[in-house]
């Protein structure tokens, strides 16, 4: 995740200037074809739609009402950022964007984790009222802005990639498919999402220490994949760490991260899974057990 932070409005969060909207224009309150009271006209291409939004910080907030127009081809941070320039100045909502690919302005819609930029206003019906929450899972910064630190600590402990002793830059070789099985992973944006929707610790803050959640699990299981990691011959065995550092016993395999992750990373089926089937191959082997036990006994 991108981390843009523009000075008088904290870390990565943007207050957008009454000048403009998404599209750099000046958001209309009159549009010609926007129907006022919510009740929209089919044939028109501009509407007023309901909006929800939590207001508030670490001590508190709730829901606010609002009448939003909306206009054909816009998603939910087009709308959030009209409410910025015509109603509320200082909603606070991270992003950088708008293209899907800095992973910033995660948020929940309608209870759904998502990422604000990439939903389309035309997956709702025109009636309904929209509810913008920030992530459930980390705490609140302000409105719409959490503080997602919980991820980059997990991040940081996973070991990194351990290059081949023997192999100079240059010489390291590797089947194709082995190049294109974690190429999958790494189209990860980092905007957390699944981490959120992870039962794990979406209601359980008391797990967050033991469970790195889908997204580092992912990166142990690609590095553990990686056919020139030589972590094994320094001594750290990513299976085993897995299991007893990073909590992939707590996972059961629910496949709601794989449901909300917006690069439609197979997070579950490609990394999760095989990562537990070689973590239990690794405890059940009898001559890695018979090997610990003579190690154990020396
Ligand atoms: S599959 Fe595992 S990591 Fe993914 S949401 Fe379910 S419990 Fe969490
Ligand atoms: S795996 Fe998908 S949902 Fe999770 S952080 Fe990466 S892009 Fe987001
Ligand atoms: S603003 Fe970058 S992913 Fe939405």
């Amino acid at each position: 995740m991108s981390a843009e932070t523009h000075a008088g409005e904290g870390a990565g969060t943007h207050i957008r200037p009454a000048a403009e909207d998404a599209a750099g224009t000046a958001p209309g309150t009159g549009t010609p074809g926007a129907v006022a009271g919510g009740a929209p006209d089919a044939t028109s291409t501009s509407y007023i739609a309901h909006f929800r939004v939590w207001r508030g910080d670490i001590d508190g907030g709730g829901l606010t009402d609002f009448e939003v127009e909306v206009h054909e081809g816009e998603v939910v941070l087009d709308i959030v950022h009209r409410l910025q320039a015509t109603q509320a100045p200082d909603l606070a909502v991270r992003w950088n964007c708008k293209a899907g690919k800095c992973g910033s302005c995660s948020a929940e819609i309608n209870g759904r984790p998502r990422l604000l930029c990439m939903t389309r206003m035309s997956v709702f019906e025109r009636t309904e009222t929209i509810t913008i929450t920030p992530l459930r899972a980390f705490p609140i910064v302000r409105d719409l802005v959490t503080n997602v630190s919980y991820n980059y600590a997990k991040a940081r402990e996973v070991p990194a990639f351990v290059p081949p002793q023997d192999l100079g830059p240059g010489e390291y070789r590797m089947q194709q498919e082995d190049v294109e099985r974690p190429q999958e992973f790494r189209k990860c944006i980092e905007c957390f999402l699944c981490q959120d929707t992870c039962h794990v610790v979406r209601d359980h803050e008391e797990n967050k220490q033991a469970f790195a959640g889908p997204r580092f699990l992912m990166r142990v299981a690609e590095l553990d994949m990686h056919p020139l990691d030589a972590a094994e011959e320094t001594g750290l065995d990513r299976k085993t760490t897995a299991q007893d550092e990073h909590g992939l016993g707590y996972c059961n395999i629910t496949k709601c991260c794989t449901d909300v992750c917006p690069e439609h990373i197979k997070i579950t089926d490609n990394a999760l899974i095989p990562l537990k089937e070689r973590a239990a191959d690794r405890k059940y082997d009898p001559i890695v057990w018979l090997g610990n036990k003579i190690r154990r006994r020396s």
